[in-house]
Formats: structure tokens, sequence, C-alpha cells
């Protein structure tokens, strides 16, 4: 992890993109807020006509004046009015001003062309989320119509917080963007995800977005950029959470699945705008938005993921499924006697070979293999999985990896498909998800499978 984002749609040089337009550069409190000036500055630069709102918490970080000085607008810090601080001097002046209005979060809303929150911190994030317009910023986000890009950054602990991450989820669903932060150097001299992109990557992925909706064709940003609607109209299986095998009626053979992985996949595929069945049989909240099938033993789940594959246009095994279980259940518990007891183990139905084997044109079917091993070796045991079960793509784990194992938030993860291999190190299994979901994006997308769609901005 902690690669660039790749900004897919960023015009061709000499595109103006930004030339004219009406940009509102929203500024939080954090210590990423000194990189909004450099972004205010080339918005400027790019011919957009900016109009910084600076939250009270984010003056106390960077000053208004330096806004003011760069912008065409002047910096506003206040619902009321009054608190405009210096001309707006700085890159073109538009014919009208945007908002000398009484109303100013209403007027900046409905004339800007497009809000960009440099950086959003988990308070912008969960007040917007939740409607709650307590300042300008967040008053000027409801009152928008334009796209919205949020570039989120802050403490890997507040990025990973669910609060957060719901949060981003109900937002994308709602078509907002969001331009995940990188991995990388922090405030206070720590190391994580949550360091804001770099003040070209968000003029590159702002201007992403405006092509992208003025093209209708959402989607040709980067999926991390925009994740607001990429496979709508993709209908897709997620198994999650490792199976129960019952020896009687209150003891049964298990592992240690949590069931994590496969929510952040089921998680991933709906924000970006798939349907999406999770078969389940892990006691995790499940994401709002997906249709939840409980199950708990391997028979059930084979029945409930072959019986939703049939229509699906992706599906991912990501359960840990039992190879075996007890032939002959006893119908009452068993005594404790002392003596030996000799189980006789049957195999299960191996699911994802049934998935390979009746694999529907177009259908992408994703694998796991949960390994002790690494290197080219865990490789190579994916690689065979892929082979041998007919999978599009097989995500082998190395369980035994430090801070890696089963249960834990992180995973030792390789994608393997056939011709590329994607080796993701120790990664939160939210990264994991996103980098998986991206190849199964590719896949969808090479087999021609729901183009996709336009997502609908607030
Ligand atoms: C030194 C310092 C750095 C901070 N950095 C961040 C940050 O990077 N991200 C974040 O979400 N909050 C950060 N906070 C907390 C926010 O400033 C705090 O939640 C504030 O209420 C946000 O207000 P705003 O969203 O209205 O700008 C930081 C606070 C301090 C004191």
């Amino acid at each position: 992890m902690g690669d660039q984002v790749p900004l897919g749609a960023r015009p061709a040089a000499g595109d103006r993109v930004l030339s004219g337009k009406r940009v509102v550069l929203g500024v939080c409190g954090g210590i990423a807020a000194y990189k909004a000036v450099e972004v205010c500055r080339r918005l400027g630069d790019a011919g957009a006509i900016v109009s910084p709102v600076l939250t009270r918490s984010a003056t106390r970080f960077v000053g208004p004046l330096t806004f003011s000085a760069l912008a065409a607008e002047p910096a506003r810090t206040s619902l009321f009015g009054s608190e405009e601080v210096g001309a707006g001097s700085g890159a073109p002046a538009p014919a009208v001003p945007a908002a000398r209005s009484a109303i100013p979060h209403v007027e900046l809303g409905r004339n800007a062309d497009a809000v960009v929150v440099v950086p959003a911190t988990a308070r912008l994030i969960g007040s917007y989320a939740a409607g709650i317009s307590s300042d300008l910023l967040s008053s000027v986000l409801l009152a928008t119509r334009a796209p919205v890009l949020l570039c989120p950054a802050m403490h890997t602990e507040m990025w990973e917080h669910p609060a957060v991450q719901d949060n981003l989820t109900l937002l994308r669903r709602r078509g907002v963007h969001v331009l995940d932060p990188a991995e990388g150097r922090l405030a206070g001299g720590d190391y994580g995800k949550g360091r804001l992109r770099e003040p070209e990557e968000v003029v590159a992925a702002l201007e992403a977005v405006l092509v992208d909706e003025s093209s209708g064709t959402a989607g040709t940003v980067s999926s991390r950029a925009d994740a607001g609607g990429t496979l709508r109209g993709v209908r897709a299986v997620v198994s999650a959470g490792g199976t129960r095998e019952p020896l009687d009626p209150v003891r049964y053979i298990g592992n240690r699945s949590s069931g994590k992985q496969g929510y952040a996949i089921a998680t991933e595929l709906q924000a970006r705008g798939a349907q999406v069945v999770l078969v389940t049989s892990s006691p995790l909240e499940p994401p709002a938005g997906v249709e939840v099938v409980g199950v708990e033993t391997a028979a059930e789940m084979a029945e409930a993921v072959l019986g939703a594959a049939a229509g699906a246009d992706v599906v991912v095994m990501a359960a840990a499924v039992a190879d075996y279980r007890p032939s002959a259940p006893a119908p009452v518990k068993l005594k404790k006697s002392g003596a030996p007891v000799r189980l006789e183990l049957v195999p299960t139905l191996d699911i994802l070979a049934e998935l390979g084997a009746h694999k529907r044109p177009g259908q992408v079917v994703v694998g796991f293999a949960a390994e002790t091993a690494t290197g080219d070796q865990l490789v190579e045991l994916g690689r065979g999985k892929l082979e041998s079960k007919g999978a599009d793509l097989v995500v082998a784990n190395d369980v035994s990896a430090d801070g890696a194992s089963f249960g834990s938030d992180r995973s030792a993860a390789v994608i393997v498909s056939r011709g590329s291999l994607t080796d993701l190190g120790v990664s939160d299994k939210r990264a994991v998800a996103s980098k998986l979901v991206d190849a199964i994006t590719d896949l969808l997308g090479a087999a021609g499978v729901p183009a996709p769609k336009k997502g609908a901005n607030a």
C-alpha cells in the first residue's frame, strides 16, 4: 500500500478543465491544511475562480488572508456574512462575485461548479454524512448540487475507525467523490495511512471529477478517487466467515476466520455501486445496503452461494469453508465418558471448484487461499488454486505472518490472476478489498459486463 492514486481520467495537458469554473475550496482544521494553500494556488493557476471557505478550526492552522491573497474570492470563515477576510485578488476575478448575498452558503453552493474539501476532517465527514450544517462549509456542502470531492486526512486510527469508514461509504453511495489518503508520514512523527494526497493529485482528481461529470462517464476516474458508481448494475455475491460443522447439538468444528475480509469486500463493492448479496456465518454487523443471508455450515454456505451465483456477475469466496465435516453428527449431546472418541470426517462440497466449473460467460469468480507460506511459495499456491478451481482471481494469504493472522484487521496478501500478480504486503483488509475490487472491475470491463453508468452526485 501507500502507492499514489492513479488518476485515470486526468485530462490531456492543455485541456483547461478548470478554466472559468467556480470552485469552493473547503479547508478543515488539520495539520495538512497547509497543503490547501498550494491547492488554492494551483486551482487559480488552472483558471478556476476559487472561493475559499475555512472552518474555525482551520484558521488555527492556516491564515485566511493567505487564501484571500491567492484566490479570486475572499476567504470566508463564517455563516454570518460579515467575516470575509481580505480582498481575494489572486486569480481571475469573476464578472459577478460569487457570494455577496446575505445567505452565503446558499449562494456559494448554488454557484459552485465543484466543491473540494482539503483536508476533510473526521468531523466534517461525520457532519456531512449526518446532514448537520453546523458551520459555513458543512452548510455549503448541503446546499450544493455540484460535484463534491473530499480529500480526507487524519491519523490512521481515525481513518480506520468504523464510524469514519461507514460515513464515507454512505457519502460515496450518495455520489460524493473521495480521494483516499495515502500511506506515509503523519503529524507527530507517526507513519501510516491517512496522509493527505499531494496538491497536484488533488487538482488532478478534481479535474477528473469534472470531466467525469460533464461526459457522463462516471468510472473513468480512478476507483479510489471515485467510488461513487463504477459498478452500478453489477450483481455480486460475497461469502464471509468460518463455517461450523456440528458434532452434536452444542459442539462444532470451526475455524478462526472472523469474516472481516469478506465484509470489507462487500462494503467496497457496494460503495462502488454493485448490488451485493453477503452470505455469511460471521456475527459481525453487516454493511448497510447489502442483502444478508446468514448460514452456519458448509452445506448451507454452498446452497446459498451457488443459488445466488446463478444470477451474479461477480462471486467472491472469502469465507473459510470447512473442507471436512463429521459424517454423522450426534442428535443429542455427547456425554463425557473418559474414553477416546473417534470421529469420522467426510469432505464437504468444494464451492469454489463448483463455481469455476459452472461459470457463466463474463462472470468473475474470486477465491481465497489461506496458507502458511511466504514469497514465491505463496504465489505458487495461489496460482495452483487459480488453475485447479477455474477461478479468475485468487487472493493468497500468509496467515502465519506477524499481525496478519485469521481474525486480525490486517492481511499478508498476494492477488494472483492469469498474467498478473499484485503483492500487497501486510495491509489493512479494507485496502486489500479496494485492490481486489480494482482487479475485479478491470476483469468485468474486459468482459464488457454492465458498463459503468453515471453516478448521481448530490
Ligand atoms: C494539532 C492537531 C491536528 C489535528 N489534525 C487532524 C487531522 O489531520 N484530521 C482530523 O480529522 N482531525 C484533526 N484534528 C482534530 C480537528 O482539528 C478537530 O476534530 C476539529 O474539531 C475539526 O474541526 P473542523 O472539521 O471544523 O475543521 C487535529 C487537531 C489538532 C489539535
